[in-house]
């Protein structure tokens, strides 16, 4: 990683600072719960699959409730199993008293039926979509992308998690028993009052969106999951509205990275510590044969001085443990040993990734990412510094088409911004990073995309191809997605044709 870490903020004296750091737990500890994982809905055969948008009462910590929203179920939404090559009937009944336009983030399917802010279903209305699935193995989400409510719809509940299988997934010694070896981890940071309740303002997130206090896994504070004494495999999901973390084990063991945002690496990357933007899916594997308990932590930025380049070592080198700033882990795996274990060794190589040409890249495009200083946050906001959020100078407006595309050929995109980091992100397709930030892909991140994180220092870089049509009525998204940029405008629209 080449990132300093300042670059990650926006404003020094950004108007809320929100998500101090992760080492207060927001209420005394009490016995952890075990991981939840949510149902598995397997679309293989075309079952339909209903997905009832409701309100529901859920319990981040034992014995408090709050009201949130779920597919479904009180918060988040089933897993959702799919293969390549087949047809996956989605169902959506929206029950709440607003609308809602549920997107499929990562999948490579027709604007009609990918579910972005054109596509609102309104109150007591159904959206069917039947998606044609043709992309390899990945593990995708879905959630609210309902124009300007995003932020707040997905922070009370509406996401879930979509595995695409396919048959080189299958083939390969892998961990994938769903909820044994294979676990759903979708990381997301709430902000609680007293009593419990949680807490969201669109007007009131500073610059750099709503960065919650308290790191929630599947819905739940620090839970514990047991695994079996092998190989265990997390499908990881930066489902918060905005923040990046840090991510690696207590005892700085090391990780595989076998699988990005749009699929498997051609090979598992080693690594001990990784960043994973909002919106970044990764699957990593864990060797958990030794008995031993692995604590994951997700580490904010602010946890870290800005000039200890400390990510960079291991995390025993950056904690005093005798101290009181142990981070808490955000998830114990513990192990079972009577539970059935994967124990083969990781397939040296996964799949192959054929990169464009340089004569098959048609055409350049820019785009750049702007936050526009207000008046410092007096007057006319009531004192909230709210600033304009735009691309290429246009806010979003859905009835904007900011780029028509063309079908089947590649492009290169260049992304940066004026001021701090954001994880951009673009509809219909997977595409390659060539550079991120001014530099060239680490290897981690040199899969297939659907996220890539730009800032003010010098362009990322990504190549892209769009296989399938997006028109004027139903167009695709690019965006940032911390979730209060896009509702403030940071999106843009473009068809494909
Ligand atoms: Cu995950 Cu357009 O979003
Ligand atoms: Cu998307
Ligand atoms: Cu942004």
């Amino acid at each position: 990683m080449s990132v300093t870490l300042s670059r990650r903020r926006f404003l020094a004296n950004s108007a809320v600072m929100l998500g101090a750091g992760c080492f207060q737990p927001a209420w005394p500890k009490v016995a952890p719960s075990s991981l939840p994982i949510p149902a598995l809905l397997d679309g293989v055969r075309g079952e339909p699959i209903n997905l009832q948008i409701r309100d529901g009462e859920w319990s981040f910590k034992p014995g408090v409730k709050t009201p949130t929203l779920g597919f479904g179920q009180d918060y988040l939404g089933p897993t959702i199993r799919t293969r390549q090559s087949s047809e996956l009937n989605l169902r959506y009944h929206n029950t709440l008293a607003e609308g809602v336009a549920v997107h499929g983030h990562g999948l490579h399917v027709p604007g009609d039926v990918d579910g972005g802010p054109q596509l609102e279903i309104a109150p007591e209305d159904r959206w069917e979509p039947a998606l044609s699935i043709v992309q390899p193995a990945a593990t995708c989400w879905y959630h609210s992308h309902t124009h300007g409510k995003t932020g707040h719809q997905v922070y009370h509940g509406l996401a879930g998690m979509i595995i695409i299988d396919d048959d080189i997934s299958d083939s390969m010694d892998l961990p994938r028993q769903y909820g044994v070896d294979d676990l759903p981890v979708i990381i997301q940071d709430r902000t609680f009052d007293a009593q419990g309740r949680l807490v969201y303002s669109l007007n009131d997130a500073g610059e750099d969106g709503w960065l919650g206090e308290t790191v929630v896994i599947n819905g739940v504070m620090s839970p514990v999951a047991r695994v079996p004494a092998g190989k265990v495999r997390l499908r990881l999901l930066n489902g918060a509205n905005a923040r990046f973390y840090f991510v690696g084990f207590a005892d700085s063991r090391t990780f595989y990275k076998i699988a990005g945002d749009g699929g498997f690496l051609e090979s598992p990357v080693p690594l001990t510590m990784m960043e994973v933007a909002p919106g970044e899916r990764c699957e990593i594997i864990i060797d958990m044969a030794d008995g031993n308990t692995a604590e994951l932590l997700t580490l904010f930025e602010d946890d870290f001085d800005d000039d200890v380049a400390g990510i960079f070592r291991s995390l025993l080198d950056i904690f005093d443990r005798s101290a009181e700033s142990v981070p808490q882990a955000a998830l114990t795996l513990t192990v079972d040993e009577t539970l059935p274990a994967q124990t083969a060794p990781l397939p040296e190589r996964m799949i192959t990734i054929s990169r464009p040409r340089e004569s098959e890249i048609v055409r350049t495009r820019n785009f750049m990412l702007t936050m526009e200083d207000d008046d410092g946050g007096q007057g006319k906001h009531g004192g909230h510094a709210i600033m304009d959020m735009a691309i290429n100078g246009a806010v979003m407006d859905m009835n904007v088409i900011n780029e028509q595309v063309k079908r089947g050929v590649w492009e290169r995109w260049r992304i940066r911004s004026n001021q701090g980091a954001h994880p951009f992100h673009v509809h219909g397709c997977s595409f390659l990073i060539e550079q991120m930030e001014g530099t060239a892909a680490p290897p981690d991140q040199q899969g297939w995309k659907d996220m890539v994180v730009v800032d003010d220092d010098d362009w990322s870089e990504i190549v892209v191809r769009f296989d399938h049509p997006a028109t004027r009525r139903f167009p695709y998204m690019y965006h940032c997605h911390i979730l209060e940029h896009e509702d403030r405008g940071m999106m843009g629209q473009f068809t494909v044709g």
